[in-house]
């Protein structure tokens, strides 16, 4: 099998990852800017990790530098992404500590750079966005999930908001009507981008606690990070899990969009 180099990007609480073996740090420079890794190897697949708020989670998601990770995992020969999120729910039947792995999104962000593709050299490009998540890694994590015997469910549209506040209960109620089932507030661009770069790309959205308003608690940062903490061990064999699962053979159509790629990149 052709040796795979594979991404994890891990949000919110996920600031490592054990990689089995040596790892090293690494810091690639991009048009948009740094991005800092970590390398390590796990068989005959090429893992990375990268922090998405930093490792000291320092950045907010509005600031996060998206292109910047995305366009160093192309840089490096990165071909599969999966990252983690953490996520409230919309419905009450979506319980804190599900772990959905997501088939859609609807995207609220208001303020950041969301294309590769902004016009500068002077070209128009649309990319398809009809299945936004890559099937096979969605497969991948739902087949990890059955191995670790840690129940997934599979599909779940992520609204995405702006933030860094969290929403007011008319917005959760809001997303609910329009067909979200988890919100949160970094898949947007991250996604996006993947597919622009012709990444395949899935998400597991961690489920860390209700919308505001559909439970009386109020909601802290503190408790999402606790809630992430709590899931790390298990989230980190899940991770394992679905590399060894991902096909080096790649079949799906995700790729296609990298035929945009400038050459210079
Ligand atoms: N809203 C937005 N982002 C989140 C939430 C939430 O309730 N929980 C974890 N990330």
């Amino acid at each position: 099998m052709p040796d795979l180099k594979i991404a994890l990007i891990g949000g919110s609480g996920i600031y490592t990852y054990s990689i089995a073996g040596e790892t090293e740090e690494l810091v690639v420079e991009t048009r948009y800017g740094k991005a800092q890794l970590q390398r390590g190897k796990t068989g005959d697949r090429e893992i990375y990790f990268l922090a998405r708020h930093g490792t000291g989670h320092t950045k907010p998601p509005h600031l996060v530098n998206y292109r910047a990770n995305i366009a160093a995992l192309k840089k490096l020969g990165v071909e599969a992404v999966l990252s983690t999120a953490a996520v409230g729910s919309l419905h009450r039947h979506i319980l804190p500590g599900s772990w959905v792995v997501i088939d859609q999104f609807i995207d609220f962000t208001k303020s950041r750079p969301v294309t590769f593709y902004d016009g500068s050299d002077g070209r128009v490009v649309h990319v398809d966005f009809t299945e936004p998540y890559c099937p096979e890694l969605r497969r991948a994590l739902l087949r990890a999930g059955e191995q670790i015997r840690r129940p997934l469910l599979d599909g779940g549209c992520y609204v995405c908001t702006e933030g860094p506040r969290f929403e007011t209960p008319a917005e959760i109620k809001a997303f609910n009507r329009l067909g979200g089932d988890v919100v949160g507030m970094t898949n947007v661009p991250e996604v996006v981008l993947a597919r622009e770069a012709g990444l395949c790309y899935a998400a597991l959205a961690l489920v860390t606690n209700y919308g505001a308003g559909i439970s009386e608690k109020m909601l802290t940062h503190e408790e999402v990070l606790e809630m992430m903490e709590e899931s790390r061990e298990e989230l980190n064999r899940l991770l394992m899990a679905a590399v060894e699962e991902i096909s080096a053979v790649r079949s799906c159509r995700c790729s296609l969009p990298g035929r945009y790629w400038p050459e210079a990149e």
